[in-house]
C-alpha cells in the first residue's frame, strides 16, 4: 500500500510530500511539531493523550505568531484521517505546522501557515522493561534557555541544540545525552524528559529548568501518584544524576529507557531499577487500553 500524507486537506502519496526549497520554515528553525503514538489497544487502534499533543501544537502555534487556519477539532481530525487512511498499525505520527514558500528573510509572517501530517511505523515508544539500560553522558553543550528560545514551543529550532548533544554523545561511544541548563542544573535529554530515583522518591526537573513539557512526563507523575509513589518535580544537579538510585528518560518516541551508565559511573545497581519497571509497566497497560480509569481519558479510538 502507498503510504499517504495529510497536507493541508489533501490527501497525498508519501513520495509526493513535497514543498518548495525556500520554504521559509526551511532557512529559519520556525517550523512546530509534535510526536504522538498511536497503538493497538483491546479496543482497537487508539491514539494517546491527542488532546494534549494538539494543545501543545497550538501553543506552539501562538508563541510563533502562527496564524494557524486550522481549530484544535480540524486538527485532530486531520491526524485521525491520516492514521485510518494508513491502515491499522501501531504508527508514530508527525503534525507539523510550518511557515510556507513566499517571500525570504527572516520575518516570516508575509508567508502562509502551512500544515502537514504524517504517519510512519518507528520501533521504540513500546514502554518494554524487558530491554537493558542505555549508556549517557552529560553534554558539554548547554540547554537552550527559555530567555534566547521558548522552549514550550516544539519547534524545529531547540532541536538543533539537541541533534549537537546527540552527535556529541554517539561520537564519544554513547547513546544519549542528558544536557544542563544555563544554571548547570538538568534540563532534559536530547528528545526525552527525565527522571531520577533517589531512596524511593521520583524527581524530575521543572519546566522551569528548560525541559519541554512533556505528555510523558506528565503520564508518569499522574501515575506515580496512582501507585503510590513519592514524586517531587524539583532542580538537581549533575552530581545528582551520579548517585541516583535509578535513571530513565521518557518520551512518545523512545518511550521509557532506562540508564544504567552515566558519565562512566554506573547507576544505581546497574540494571533497569525496581520503580522504572512499575511505572512502564503501568503505562504500558494504560496505552494498551487495559486501565478503564484511564482509556476514557487519554485514548482516541480510530473508529
Ligand atoms: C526535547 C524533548 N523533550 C522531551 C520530550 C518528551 O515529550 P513527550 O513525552 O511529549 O513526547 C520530547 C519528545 O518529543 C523532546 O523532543
Amino acid at each position: 500500500m502507498t503510504r499517504k500524507i495529510w497536507m493541508d486537506g489533501t490527501i497525498v502519496d508519501w513520495d509526493n510530500a513535497k514543498i518548495h526549497i525556500l520554504t521559509h520554515s526551511l532557512h529559519y528553525g520556525t517550523a512546530i511539531f509534535e510526536g504522538i503514538r498511536c497503538y493497538k489497544t483491546t479496543e482497537g487502534l487508539s491514539i494517546f493523550r491527542l488532546n494534549d499533543h494538539v494543545q501543545r501544537l497550538i501553543d506552539g502555534c501562538k508563541i510563533y505568531y502562527m496564524n494557524l487556519k486550522y481549530s484544535a477539532e480540524q486538527i485532530k481530525n486531520a491526524i485521525l484521517e491520516t492514521v485510518r487512511i494508513n491502515g491499522s498499525e501501531n504508527y508514530y505520527v508527525r503534525p507539523i505546522v510550518y511557515y510556507g514558500y513566499g517571500k525570504m528573510g527572516v520575518n516570516p509572517l508575509p508567508n502562509k501557515v502551512c500544515m502537514a501530517v504524517a504517519a510512519w511505523i518507528w520501533e521504540g515508544g513500546t514502554y518494554t522493561n524487558s530491554e537493558g539500560g542505555i549508556r549517557a553522558i552529560v553534554s558539554s553543550w548547554t540547554r537552550i534557555d527559555s530567555r534566547s528560545l521558548p522552549v514550550l514551543a516544539k519547534a524545529t529550532a531547540n532541536y538543533a541544540n539537541s541533534v549537537l548533544a546527540r552527535i556529541e554523545a554517539i561520537n564519544h561511544g554513547y547513546d544519549e545525552a542528558v544536557l544542563l541548563n544555563s544554571n548547570g542544573k538538568v534540563a532534559e535529554a536530547t528528545a526525552e524528559n527525565v527522571f531520577i530515583v533517589k531512596d524511593n522518591c521520583l524527581i524530575t526537573p521543572p519546566l522551569t529548568a528548560g525541559a519541554l513539557q512533556g505528555v510523558t512526563r506528565d503520564s508518569i507523575l499522574t501515575l506515580a501518584k496512582e501507585i503510590g509513589l513519592t514524586s517531587s518535580v524539583s532542580d538537581f544537579g549533575r552530581e545528582d544524576l551520579y548517585i541516583a538510585d535509578e535513571i530513565f528518560l521518557c518520551g512518545t518516541a523512545a518511550g521509557i529507557k532506562p540508564v544504567t551508565e552515566i558519565d562512566h559511573r554506573v547507576v544505581g545497581e546497574g540494571k533497569v531499577g525496581d520503580l522504572t519497571i512499575r511505572l512502564a509497566t503501568k503505562l504500558r497497560g494504560v496505552i494498551e487500553g487495559k486501565d478503564a480509569k484511564y482509556s476514557g481519558m487519554w485514548l482516541t479510538p480510530i473508529l
